[in-house]
């Protein structure tokens, strides 16, 4: 594995104008995702993820209700040629370019990417075509070639059917195909197995995991469920109410949990291998982003907070080796 980063997130701040006000889902996070290496993003649902992944691919518009959006901070991608480019600063027209080329993301649901009304060979070769100079004849070969190599049987004769014509793993799938037909450097995926059944879900994971290795791509990988991380994950990235509150190497983070927030969510998921293991879930809920609480945002439904520090001061980041904790309990 290559050590170069594909992408580096710099305090990365995403200010949303919704009914309730002004909200920040993300917070000033940063990461960054190497070359051939899966970073998980975790964490409960409205924790910012998908905002966080939505603005890498300059993807977020004001929502229902929303009235603003101000992102701040950098988000510097090294393409091909070893240039970094801040993404944050592209014009859009160069954004479009770089998007389902340089990077790519996957969803939960496959029809949010796909056309109902369009064969899905057609659909893969439209994509090779708006980003390289190829004939139609090659970008339909590619077409055929990507739907094989995501295990669809029999490719050629499958690439003229319509998308309802297939079950949701092979339209997961016909999604993933499409994503990897230009060989992104980066591939983000967002929950792109929550709604499938657990087989299908590991051969899907199985299949991303193999395309990753093939094509030394980074994989930014969202997902609330740490059954999946540990399947997956190279490293994880912990988010709570817009922040990243631990990162580790993924055996680190399972073995040696660090924050509070992050052994309650371990403690939350039953456990195959340790039958009679009681399920702890962690009591209360994220609080609403229009309203965090003083200090730790974490503070309330923490069984640990020390009154006082915890309750009025936002933890700084702790570093140790390769991993960090925001968590007063380990500040010298
Ligand atoms: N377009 C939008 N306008 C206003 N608020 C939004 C918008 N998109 C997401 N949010 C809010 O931002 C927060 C983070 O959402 P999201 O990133 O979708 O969470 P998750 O971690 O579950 O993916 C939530 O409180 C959500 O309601
Ligand atoms: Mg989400």
């Amino acid at each position: 594995m290559t050590e170069q980063p594909v992408i580096e997130v710099h305090d990365l701040r995403v200010s949303l104008g919704t009914d309730d006000g002004n909200i920040e889902a993300v917070a000033g996070i940063s990461f960054r995702v190497r070359e051939g290496e899966t970073l998980a993003l975790v964490g409960e649902s409205g924790a910012g993820k998908s905002v966080t992944s939505l603005a890498i691919m300059r993807l977020l518009q004001a929502g229902e209700g929303s009235k603003a959006v101000g992102i701040g901070g950098r988000i510097l991608f090294r393409d091909r040629d070893a240039g970094t480019i801040d993404l944050l600063g592209l014009q859009p027209e160069a954004m479009r370019r770089m998007r389902g080329h340089d990077l790519a993301m996957i969803f939960q649901e496959p029809m949010t990417c796909l056309n109902p009304v369009m064969r899905v060979g057609d659909q893969i070769a439209e994509a090779v075509l708006a980003h390289e100079k190829v004939s139609s004849r090659t970008a339909m070969t590619r077409a055929i070639d990507m739907l094989r190599l995501v295990g669809i049987p029999d490719p050629a004769s499958r690439s003229r059917v319509f998308p309802h014509e297939l079950s949701g793993g092979m339209r997961q799938r016909v999604m993933i195909a499409m994503a990897l037909a230009c060989q992104p450097r980066l591939l983000i995926a967002d929950e792109p197995t929550t709604a499938l059944d657990v087989t299908v879900q590991a051969q899907v994971l199985d299949l991303i995991r193999r395309l990753q290795r093939e094509f030394s791509m980074g994989v930014l990988f969202i997902t609330h469920d740490l059954g999946v991380v540990a399947q997956i994950a190279d490293r994880v990235a912990v988010m709570y109410a817009g922040r990243i509150v631990e990162e580790a190497p993924v055996e680190d983070l399972f073995a040696h949990p660090l924050h509070p927030y992050t052994r309650g969510l371990l403690a939350s998921v039953p456990d195959a291998t340790q039958a009679g293991n009681i399920v702890q879930p962690i009591p209360g809920s994220m609080p609403a982003l229009s309203h965090l609480p003083q200090g730790c945002s974490f503070q309330p439904r923490c069984h640990a907070a020390l009154a006082g520090r915890c309750e009025r001061e936002a933890p700084p980041a702790i570093a140790a080796g390769c991993r960090s904790v925001h968590c007063w309990l380990h500040a010298a």
